[in-house]
């Protein structure tokens, strides 16, 4: 182990104080006994293509990439992953052994893995979803529902015409609601996902009846803090099953560490309480 390099990571973002990812990836260093800091890169927007051309100058070995940066970072990328691609966004930099960088997204395919580790049977083509929110998170969750083979995906937004742009980009299987009617949409739906940031801590909840929506129906919210948005309460007292956005946040990370420090870490509850301690 004494020869092993020390690798250098970190998030890119502005502001960035607020990040759980260096909680997360620091005790991944520690726990596989690697030698390595996953640091905060505030970084102001006007100053983001002189920062990520730095990483392979610095000897950083990628980093992540966070609000306002996830779309404007795509263009200094050499090379895409084709999940990054169809979303139109990156969260994750490596910079490769000929300094050539790739840019990644893992937010889609991380909350998949977080419905599968509340449900290990929950398949994407079992029926329609309702997506809440049409922002980036939305996006990244669209895609990897459409992958998953949902069969049809509602987006309702506050803003209609956000809702039609993500739609327009992936085809007849995403139709759009309109934000007055998304209580009546929740007929029929297998899957309900909150992408909005209503219900996170200090923000007003989401302003929704769950009573159109079908008992089997799983409900997920990419909010994380707190734990059990007033939603998923709504939802878990009605006797639904119930995704918080913590499983979303740990799952994208792991490919992301596996590309920098070349293991594929697990999420474990150690992990879940370490990151918890930071709320
Ligand atoms: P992210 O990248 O985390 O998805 P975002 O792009 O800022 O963040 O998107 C935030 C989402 O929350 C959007 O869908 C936004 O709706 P608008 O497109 O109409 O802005 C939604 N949102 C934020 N505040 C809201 C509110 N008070 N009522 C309804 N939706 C809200």
């Amino acid at each position: 182990m004494s020869d092993s390099p020390f690798v250098l990571a970190g998030v890119m973002g502005w502001p960035v104080a607020h990040t759980r990812s260096p909680a997360i990836h620091n005790h991944w260093i520690a726990k596989y006994g690697l030698k390595g800091a996953y640091v905060q890169l505030p970084v102001q927007p006007e100053r983001l293509e002189a920062a990520i051309r730095g990483l392979a100058a610095l000897g950083f070995a990628g980093c992540n990439v966070t609000v306002p940066h996830k779309e404007s970072a795509m263009r200094f990328m050499d090379e895409l992953h084709p999940a990054a691609r169809r979303v139109a966004a990156i969260n994750t930099i490596v910079v490769q052994p000929d300094g050539r960088l790739l840019g990644m997204n893992n937010d889609g395919a991380g909350y998949i893995q977080s419905l599968r580790d509340a449900d290990a049977t929950w398949r994407g083509d079992a029926g329609p979803a309702l997506v809440l929110g049409a922002g980036g998170a939305a996006r990244a969750i669209v895609v990897a529902l459409l992958d998953e083979g949902a069969p049809e995906l509602h987006i309702t937004n506050r803003t209609l015409e956000r809702a039609q742009a993500l739609a327009d980009d992936f085809g007849d299987r995403v139709k759009v609601v309109p934000w007055a009617e998304r209580n009546e949409a929740m007929a029929g739906v297998s899957l309900l996902v909150n992408t909005t940031s209503l219900g996170m801590h200090g923000q007003a909840p989401l302003d929704v009846a769950l009573d159109a929506l079908p008992l089997e129906a799983m409900v997920s919210d990419a909010v994380y803090i707190p734990l059990e948005t007033p939603l998923l309460a709504q939802a878990r007292m009605r006797g639904h099953r119930t995704v918080n956005g913590l499983g979303m946040l740990l799952n994208q990370a792991r490919p992301a560490f596996q590309s920098w420090f070349g293991v594929l870490p697990d999420v474990t509850p150690e992990l879940r309480a370490a990151v918890q301690a930071t709320f």
